[in-house]
């Protein structure tokens, strides 16, 4: 017998003899002669329907959520609802489900809020499997587009001393059994990294080009539809060539157009069930327009002038003031004058970005930094220009109190220092713009969140 995956069977295009599928039940029918099971493992969204003779299942307590080995013979049948079938001779239960207990009711679609209580089971429902298959889809051409580019991937720690941001929205580690005068374990205070960019702006200065794909934690209090304490960051860091910023727009555009491009291919079916049941028509096109048209670019300052001048129309929350962060209404004011495509805002205020950012050469209160923010979601990524000249960085450090602690990210530009920069991308903002998912727990796994850290 040759094990095979509902993806496979359901692909089979002539008959094939002796396989066996292993599955969850999802969906029955019993006639008198013959039961009718639907069949899937996750490897894809389809079914597969095996049918059996009602006598192989006499006395066997088949509901939804079943678990079962069915073996028989792959027969490609040209009906129009059921494209392949599985004629069983054998159906082995491996695991009952009762349909009382079970939160999963047979030929019911419950909603992302019912299934986030069950994070346990959430993979066996037909939603989450396309989300799981989906990431894991992205996860991979994301490597490949840094791959194809000469990139090399390598691993941030996850224990880290420095705070990269600065912002202070740090978990701190102590080993849980030490007594309270051990608790610096490192003989440093140590906490879970907020970002691998210091890191690789180290392993760039010497490998030119890198980049990283792991998990990193905040801390912070905010309780929205955008924020996870623990989510997957996207980061690249590289030697420019002179054209500085730009050259980190391209290299973000490009990373974003291809991991869509990649998903609408390779797994059509899954993304465009997200775009068919939950976006507006709008929304839609606004998502293959990202990929068509090229992203707009306005500098922070422009960008304060169209909201200083849309003020006077709109109800914003807070009044736009240059120097003042971008608000969540801001950003979407900024969005929709750029006909919902991704917006680049470049050059922001030095007083509101970390201590890493590079000065313009043309007016140090300005950072070459930027944010990307693209539709239905907000930032996706933030990224800048390193300051790579060792006494504006020493200036600065000392200026925030931080020259003893970042002696070894000084070194870095004493010890050949070269013209550099990178970005962040946040992976399940980047999901949640390419599906239409208003929630960003429903992009990842297992959600950490303010009050919240099930399993
Ligand atoms: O803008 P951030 O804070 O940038 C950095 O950490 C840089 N050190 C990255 C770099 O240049 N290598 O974070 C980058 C992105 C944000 O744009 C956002 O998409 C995502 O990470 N992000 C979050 N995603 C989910 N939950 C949170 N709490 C997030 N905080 C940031
Ligand atoms: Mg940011």
């Amino acid at each position: 017998t040759s094990r095979i995956t509902v993806r496979d069977a359901v692909a089979a295009t002539s008959t094939r003899e002796d396989v066996s599928v292993l599955g969850w039940v999802k969906n029955m029918r019993k006639q008198k002669e013959l039961v009718f099971i639907d069949l899937n493992d996750g490897s894809t969204a389809a079914r597969l329907q095996v049918v059996a003779p009602s006598n192989l299942l006499r006395g066997v307590h088949l509901n939804v959520g079943c678990s079962v080995v069915a073996k028989g013979k792959i027969v490609p049948v040209s009906l129009a609802s059921q494209d392949v079938e599985l004629a069983a001779s054998q159906v082995q239960l491996l695991g009952t489900c009762d349909p009382k207990k079970y939160p999963f009711k047979r030929g019911k679609i419950h909603g992302v809020e019912y299934l986030r209580q069950f994070p346990h089971l959430r993979p066996q429902t037909g939603v989450f499997s396309r989300v799981l298959r989906l990431r894991s889809a992205a996860t991979m051409a994301v490597h490949r587009f840094f791959q194809d580019r000469g990139f090399i991937n390598f691993h941030t720690p996850i224990i880290s001393s420095s705070d990269c941001e600065g912002a202070g929205e740090l978990f701190e580690i102590r080993p849980s059994q030490a007594a309270e005068d051990e608790k610096r374990f490192f003989s440093t205070d140590a906490f879970l990294t907020v970002s691998g960019q210091l890191h690789a702006e180290a392993v760039t200065s010497g490998m030119s080009a890198v980049y990283t794909f792991g998990p990193t934690f905040r801390a912070e209090k905010s309780h929205t539809k955008r924020h996870l304490s623990e989510f997957y960051m996207v980061e690249a860091e590289t030697v420019l060539h002179g054209s500085g910023l730009s050259e980190l727009l391209c290299l973000v555009e490009d990373l974003y157009k291809h991991t869509l491009e990649v998903l609408l291919k390779d797994n059509y079916d899954d993304i465009n069930y997200f775009h068919e049941t939950i976006c507006s028509d709008e929304a839609k096109i606004s998502i293959l327009n990202s990929i068509e048209r090229p992203f707009a670019r306005m500098t922070y300052s422009e960008a304060m002038d169209e909201l200083e001048n849309a003020a006077s129309k709109n109800s914003f929350h807070t009044q736009p003031q240059w120097g003042d962060d971008l608000q969540r209404d801001h950003e979407l004011h900024l969005l929709s004058v750029t006909g919902q495509l991704p917006v680049f805002i470049t050059d922001f205020p030095a007083a509101i970005k970390p201590f890493y950012a590079r000065t313009l050469d043309s007016d140090t209160n300005i950072v070459s930094s930027v944010d990307l923010l693209v539709p239905g979601v907000g930032e996706v990524v933030g990224g800048s220009v390193r300051e790579e000249r060792e006494t504006v960085l020493r200036d600065r450090l000392t200026r925030l109190g931080l020259l003893e602690k970042y002696q070894w990210y000084l070194d870095l530009r004493r010890f050949g220092t070269v013209p550099h920069g990178g970005f962040g991308l946040g992976f399940e903002r980047l999901l949640q713009a390419f599906l239409g998912v208003a929630d960003i727990r429903d992009v990842i796994p297992f959600p950490r969140y303010l009050g919240s850290c099930q399993m």
